[in-house]
């Protein structure tokens, strides 16, 4: 009899403490309204551009018309902004009637009727950033309820206006509550961005419990600079962060600002290439109804995609910062393949940075090299010198196959040595190369 005690008990610990809605278990891409579309509610005077059900209708139109949604970009997100300045009469979050006429679940419908997602955001706390009503810890149950009501496919939660305190019970129990529903709902975090996004205060171990994704750090802007302090602060403090994300839990750098007005081509495929390598959420935030050409190629790259996606789940680092400004970076995918970046920061000219993949660590072997930008591929042995022509703030991108014996071998007695690529912690987390 105790023994039955004891495994019933240590079930529903299990239960309730792991997030075991199965979502995400490669990092979560579609569309997120806020950098782009900011908390503009003024709908008489600039129809197009308001949060508004037709903003979200529309971009689900252009993701499932225009091959976004075949390459994975399925959640349509609204952010701050959306709802109702009261609760109803049953203290339930409503929409702004406005401006969402039909409510929320009638466009959760129109979403899944085109094969999309709809996320939705919420704030832990008595208001939300924005100013909107937030969700207090006597209403989490409620508002989850609610969001699973109308058929809501991921939340974003946010943390201002409350405290430390509220925060450490707040956002466990909002996981709880949302798997209470029984409706899978995808679970965004905001919390470590309000923790400093760094230990001692950030548990990455719990939040990996019980989030999918999560914040880490401020918000993103329209600026290059904005695009390259967020990727510094993620490559920096790469030791913490690595090694807690995995399937089904993403670090989140925020959003792609890929063409909206602040990045150069150069940069747009920097940002996709670090993103793609830190196997962050590809959350586009941008006008698809006027998307340049050039913006859609670089964010619709299949191979680049397919890198960040990658079912390994394992968040690529920095390996190389060199003097001359370049920098280099790797991520392990499946297989025994793997993606490389390198990266200037040079504001000169292109620089040609001489290598060879025994520099970068890489096992003797010969591989296949497809540069990601150019489709061009090549074969080169771990010992052959290469040389890369990076533009000032731009990237060339390699996805490296699995290395093959370098010389034919007559006898199969030994296997052939894969990159010695991940350790793991007592977790069971995977930790960056020793190398380093
Ligand atoms: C915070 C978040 C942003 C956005 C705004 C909305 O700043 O970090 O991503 O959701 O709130 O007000």
């Amino acid at each position: 009899m105790r023994v039955v005690v004891v495994f019933f008990t240590l079930a529903l610990c299990a239960a309730t403490w792991a997030l075991d809605n199965g979502l995400m278990r490669t990092p979560p891409m579609g569309w997120l309204a806020w950098e782009r579309f900011r908390c503009d509610i003024d709908c008489d005077n600039d129809p197009k551009n308001c949060i508004s059900e037709q903003l979200f209708m529309d971009m689900a139109d252009r993701l499932s018309e225009d091959g976004w949604r075949e390459l994975g970009y399925v959640y349509v997100n609204i952010d701050d902004c959306w709802s109702s300045m009261k609760r109803d009469a049953q203290g339930r979050l409503q929409a702004d009637p406005k401006r969402f006429p039909g409510g929320i679940a009638k466009l959760a419908r129109y979403m899944h009727d085109r094969g999309l997602k709809l996320g939705i955001y919420g704030d832990m706390g008595t208001h939300t950033c924005g100013g909107y009503p937030g969700t207090t810890l006597d209403t989490i149950t409620l508002d989850a309820q609610t969001f699973a009501d109308w058929e809501v496919d991921m939340l974003k939660f946010d943390g201002c206006y409350s405290n430390a305190t509220e925060q450490a019970q707040g956002y466990p129990s909002m996981s709880k509550a949302l798997n209470a529903t029984g409706r899978p709902i995808g679970y965004s975090c905001s919390w470590p961005a309000y923790q400093g996004g760094l230990p001692p205060k950030v548990n990455y171990t719990e939040l990996g419990q019980i989030c999918n994704l999560w914040r880490n750090y401020g918000d993103i802007e329209d600026s290059w600079g904005s695009v390259l302090s967020v990727a510094d602060w993620f490559f920096e403090n790469q030791d913490i962060l690595a090694p807690a994300a995995g399937p089904g839990r993403w670090n989140d750098p925020d959003m792609l600002v890929i063409g909206d007005f602040g990045l150069s081509m150069d940069q747009s495929r920097s940002q996709m290439a670090m993103w793609a390598v830190m196997a962050a959420p590809l959350f586009m935030s941008n006008d698809l109804r006027t998307i340049s050409s050039g913006a859609r190629t670089i964010l619709q790259n299949k191979m680049l995609i397919g890198i960040n996606q990658d079912p390994l789940g394992v968040q690529g680092i920095r390996i190389l910062k060199e003097k001359s400004g370049i920098e280099v970076f790797w991520r392990p995918l499946s297989a025994g393949a793997s993606a490389l970046v390198f990266f200037s920061r040079r504001t000169d000219m292109p620089y040609r940075y001489q290598s060879a993949l025994s520099k970068l660590n890489y096992t003797s072997g010969r591989y296949q090299v497809h540069d990601v930008f150019s489709g061009k591929t090549d074969a080169l042995k771990d010992s052959t010198p290469f040389v890369v022509s990076v533009n000032p703030s731009g990237v060339v991108m390699w996805h490296v196959s699995a290395p093959a014996a370098d010389k034919p071998r007559l006898h199969t007695g030994g296997k052939l040595r894969g990159p010695a690529y991940y350790r793991h912690d007592d977790n069971n987390n995977d930790l960056p190369p020793a190398f380093l």
